[in-house]
């Protein structure tokens, strides 16, 4: 992506270094637009130096407007995928709120037309004030990002909201935002479960599996990119992605609680978790003290969280499984399909350690037509982009 930083006059803007930085390791384009206040704070040398690209705007030995053959202004803005201001100053939202265009980054921000995203920064009084909340409200209208300044210790000495928010969630938003959408996919409302469960046998023993929840959780990022609106109900311990409701739930139970409570209201399913199939019969409040000799665990079933909700569902909503499978993968797909009438399942062959914790990983869609062509090997990434891609792909070939 070709983005354009915009950097404008906060304490913050000494985290806009490490953000250009990571952008660029990304293999994102990055050009810096620094605002005279700005440049007060970060110089164009580290931004030039962490991008490799130019950095424009106020530069103590051009001056603002920078004699060209072509129009600056107007060539950035049209260069640009996306533009985000990073941090953004009450000043910047105020111009832009209100059409204003006084120096090279207002002015790029008014005459282009890729996707904006602001990351405020300022003093907690002047975040909360009316005046800078109307011009978040307006900026929101014209269809920009923003993604929202955090609590904490403020450089002014306050405790409040208006610190920057992490420089990896901006670059999340930034990816987010500025990922072409999928018309079939915007805007519906996808329901995803990862990682593990944990079933606890008592307070420091527990049953579970190998899975980290990394697929699911791209998955999530990826539908995210694509426009849809997800709810990600993950077990583990992975940290939940930008942009998406996250419920946490350790044990079988608790997922399937959170997924019935979003069912109704969700267009589909992507049932990604690897659910733990057995709980301990007798879990027990107090640590168990170890006997002599062998030791028998009555194991007892847990739900089936993925025939639940496809049970449950209404003919306009669609249901994904997935599977992990050492033997048969195919036909073992198949059957599942079968049995809990799913629209496809997506399976991996977990054949030698493949799959769980690994960095690559292969998964072949199976529907009622059988077979598609494998997805993969591909990073985790990459593949739930080509999910998202492939089921956009199926969705359109339905019939209405
Ligand atoms: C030390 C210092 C820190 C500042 N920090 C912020 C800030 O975090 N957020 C903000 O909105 N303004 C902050 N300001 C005020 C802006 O720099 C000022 O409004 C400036 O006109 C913004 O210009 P710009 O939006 O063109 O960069 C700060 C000013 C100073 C002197």
């Amino acid at each position: 992506m070709r983005i354009i930083l915009g950097i404008t006059g906060g304490i913050a803007a000494y985290k806009s270094a490490e953000l250009a930085r990571l952008l660029a390791n990304q293999g994102h384009r990055v050009r810096c637009i620094l605002t005279e206040a700005g440049a007060r704070f970060i110089t164009p040398l580290t931004l030039t130096s962490l991008t490799g690209e130019p950095c424009y705007g106020a530069n103590p030995d051009q001056g603002e407007w920078r004699a060209s053959p072509s129009i600056e202004h107007i060539e950035l803005a049209r260069w640009a995928d996306l533009v985000a201001v990073a941090p953004a100053t009450a000043n910047i939202l105020g111009k832009a709120a209100n059409g204003l265009a006084s120096d090279l980054l207002s002015t790029v921000l008014l005459a282009t037309r890729a996707p904006v995203l602001w990351a405020p920064a300022m003093n907690t009084g002047m975040w909360e004030h009316p005046a800078v909340q109307a011009n978040m409200a307006r900026l929101r209208s014209f269809g920009h990002a923003v993604v929202d300044p955090g609590e904490g210790g403020l450089a002014c000495g306050e405790e409040g909201s208006g610190k920057l928010a992490d420089v990896a969630s901006i670059a999340e938003a930034i990816q987010a935002h500025g990922t072409p959408k999928l018309p079939i996919l915007r805007g519906q409302r996808v329901l995803i479960t990862a990682g593990p469960t944990r079933e606890d046998l008592d307070p420091v023993r527990t049953l579970t599996n190998r899975s980290t929840g990394a697929m699911g959780i791209e998955l999530a990022r990826a539908f995210r990119d694509a426009g849809a609106r997800v709810q990600l109900v993950l077990g583990g311990d992975l940290p939940a992605p930008w942009g998406v409701e996250t419920v946490r739930v350790r044990s079988a139970q608790q997922m399937l609680e959170a997924c019935e409570a979003r069912w109704a209201e969700s267009d589909g399913l992507l049932a990604a978790a690897a659910v733990a199939d057995q709980r301990p019969g007798t879990p027990s409040s107090e640590k168990v003290k170890k006997g002599d000799g062998a030791e028998t665990l009555v194991l007892v079933r847990t739900p089936d969280i993925l025939a639940r909700l496809s049970a449950a569902r209404r003919p306009d909503q669609w249901v994904i499984g997935f599977a992990a499978e050492s033997e048969k993968h195919l036909e073992h797909a198949s059957a599942k399909l079968k049995k809990k009438g799913l629209d496809a399942v997506l399976v991996n062959d977990v054949q030698d350690g493949r799959a769980f914790g690994a960095q690559a990983n292969t998964l072949t869609p199976v529907t009622a037509q059988g077979p598609h062509p494998p997805m993969g090997p591909l990073s985790k990434d990459q593949l739930a982009r080509a999910v998202a891609q492939w089921w956009a792909h199926q969705l359109e070939l339905r019939p209405d």
